[in-house]
């Protein structure tokens, strides 16, 4: 099985990349700014689980470039694309009425023009999957009719595009092979929660997130598709 991860230097994607490892998935890419980050990761994935062959590329999510980059790489390293979990996060937590156009543009690149270009560019390795899935995660705050909290507005926003955005492809590749589906996560404890919530403390650890989405993203597909799924013990 083939699976890239983005956002997998820390948080939740480090521990997904090592549950998925530990899972047996032969073929990981994992990508994101922090090059030194994922290559310890790396190292330390393949003295656990040598069966599994780590990929490292570092990417900035944000520019189109490093996106495009990341889809060669994948085209030159998996003949097919099993499973693609856009994990990877962005978050300006400021007043709405003092955000910038470019703090509304850096966070909608990385959680919302990053996964629709990686799923668009990758969907001829997706196509070659028996049975492929692609994972968005997105956030409770961009839920319709959930808790929101101040300073989050752009955050909210983009996870909520990313949602929507799910449904829509579920619905444009019903026919294919695909399935596509967004877990809204609650609370986890990571360094964007610290940012966001400071001395806050979730009741979720990364690695306990990170093991269900793992299951999800292994089994999800077999009976959902177009479903954006709460995955929240509290908001936040
Ligand atoms: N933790 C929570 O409570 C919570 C709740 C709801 C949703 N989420 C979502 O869960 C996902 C994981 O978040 P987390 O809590 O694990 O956050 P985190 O610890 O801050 O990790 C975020 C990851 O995204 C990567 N990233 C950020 N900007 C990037 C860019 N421009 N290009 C490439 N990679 C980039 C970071 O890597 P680099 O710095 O190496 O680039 C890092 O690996 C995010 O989508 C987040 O919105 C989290």
């Amino acid at each position: 099985m083939n699976c890239i991860i983005t956002g997998a230097s820390r948080g939740i994607g480090a521990a997904l990349a090592r549950e998925l490892a530990r899972k047996n998935v032969s073929r990981i890419l994992i990508a994101s700014r922090n090059e030194s980050s994922l290559n310890s990761l790396k190292n330390s994935l393949n003295e656990q689980y040598p069966d599994t062959d780590v990929l490292v590329l570092p990417v900035d999510l944000s520019s189109d470039k490093d996106t495009g980059r990341l889809v060669v790489f994948a085209a030159e390293h998996m003949d097919r694309l099993d499973l693609l979990i856009n994990n990877a996060g962005a978050m300006v937590k400021k007043p709405f009425d003092q955000s910038l156009s470019v703090d509304i543009e850096s966070v909608f690149r990385v959680n919302y023009f990053a996964p629709s270009l990686l799923i668009s560019r990758l969907m001829p390795l997706l196509l070659r999957s028996e049975r492929a899935h692609v994972v968005n995660i997105g956030s409770m705050g961009g839920m319709q009719g959930t808790k929101k909290f101040p300073g989050l507005a752009h955050y909210s926003a983009s996870k909520a595009a990313l949602a929507v955005l799910t449904e829509c492809l579920a619905e444009e590749y019903k026919s294919t092979s695909i399935h596509f589906n967004c877990l809204a996560l609650g609370a986890a404890q990571t360094e964007m929660l610290s940012e966001a919530f400071p001395g806050y403390r979730a009741p979720v650890s990364a690695k306990e997130m990170a093991d269900f989405i793992a299951d999800f993203a292994l089994q999800g597909a077999r009976l959902f598709n177009g479903k954006i799924l709460p995955v929240a013990l509290s908001t936040p």
